[in-house]
């Protein structure tokens, strides 16, 4: 396994920006950024002698800094939304940025995204941390993170993120890579696998109301793999809300996804240990020049995002993000490929 950082650009504020590279002897590249512990690139060897960038993404610092779709970024301090902006806790109120309408989303107006991390190389791969300090977008107690990515010699990108807490506060990491396994091009071909028999049913602005539908008989049924866009356009009020697919699936236990595209041959399979995971097919993603000029645009990636379901703090029934003082948490999310 070859590990090397390099520069990568500079912020508007003129902070260094680096880019660390991990490759294994098949050839697989990952490029990890320290703005935004950030996935720039997953390149996988389809087979062919040739290598699939199967992550969007941008060529520079700025295209990161003016994105407002979170491409491939590291999510915190909790991914997605947290309804009107609001919890509480041990029966303290707190207020959060409104930056989705009346929603709190991915972190607030400065994210975990938009900062740049240590990085260093660790085996197998790299390792961002970051500080976020006490009452950073409204949120109770420093929290110490760190996001590790390895590859394993047979194709697996892991993530694990661990963190620390001197006080009790809610935590969702994710990841929020859109993955095309062609490289571009629209991914309603792409055939789905989902490990889920329900999903959180969204509300106004796709905010999770805390109930639980069954995806029988309906468009969200992936328990047998499915072309995502076969009921993409179905008349269904859920798909109706965020026009398209962006909800929290339940999942039921084993290999969370399996992605599939006939036209490269490559196949991506999703494992974690978090109870949720958001499938969301870009439907916001305006166009966009990404890496080498192609232009970006809606459902022309998947983003499978491992998770706790959001809007969780309010809630009653969704697995808790509270972290509790001095306690570490730590999960594990692995992206696996392979050529069929
Ligand atoms: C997703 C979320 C979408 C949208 C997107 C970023 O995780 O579910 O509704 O906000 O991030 O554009």
């Amino acid at each position: 396994m070859a590990v090397t950082i390099v520069p990568f650009g500079r912020t508007r504020a003129g902070e260094e920006v680096l880019a660390g590279r991990i490759e294994n002897a098949a050839g697989m590249a990952v490029t990890v950024l320290d703005y935004g512990a950030t996935i720039q690139s997953v390149c996988v060897p389809d087979g062919r002698g040739g290598r699939v960038d199967v992550a969007l993404g941008y060529d520079t610092v700025a295209g990161y800094e003016a994105g407002d779709g979170y491409l491939g970024a590291t999510i915190g301090r909790v991914g997605n939304r947290i309804g009107g902006a609001r919890f509480s806790l041990n029966g303290e109120e707190y207020d959060l940025a409104k930056n989705d309408g009346e929603n709190h989303l991915h972190g607030g107006l400065r994210g975990f995204d938009k900062y740049v991390w240590d990085m260093k190389a660790v085996p197998g791969g790299l390792a961002c941390s970051r500080i976020s300090p006490d009452g950073e977008e409204g949120y109770p107690g420093t929290l110490e993170v760190t996001v590790t990515f390895t590859l394993s010699e047979d194709d697996a990108l892991a993530i694990t993120y661990e963190a620390r807490t001197d006080r009790d506060t809610p935590v969702n990491l994710t990841n929020h890579t859109y993955f095309n396994l062609n490289g571009g091009g629209s991914v309603l071909d792409h055939t789905l696998r989902l490990a889920a028999h329900r999903f959180c049913e969204n509300g106004a602005g796709c905010l999770p109301t805390g109930r639980m539908l069954a995806v029988e008989g309906t468009p969200f049924d992936f328990r047998r793999p499915k072309p995502i866009g076969r009921d993409i356009g179905a008349d269904d009020p859920q798909l109706r809300v965020g026009g398209g697919y962006d909800h929290s699936f339940d999942l039921d236990g084993g290999p969370a996804a399996v992605l599939y595209s006939a036209q490269s041959g490559l196949e991506m399979t999703v494992e974690t240990d978090l109870p949720g995971m958001q499938v969301y097919t870009a439907n916001f993603l305006s166009p966009r020049p990404g890496k080498g000029g192609a232009v970006m645009g809606p459902r022309e990636a998947v983003c499978l995002e491992t998770q706790l379901h959001p809007n969780a703090m309010n809630c009653w029934g969704f697995p808790s993000p509270v972290l509790r003082a001095g306690k570490t948490l730590v999960t594990r999310t692995c992206y696996r490929f392979a050529r069929r």
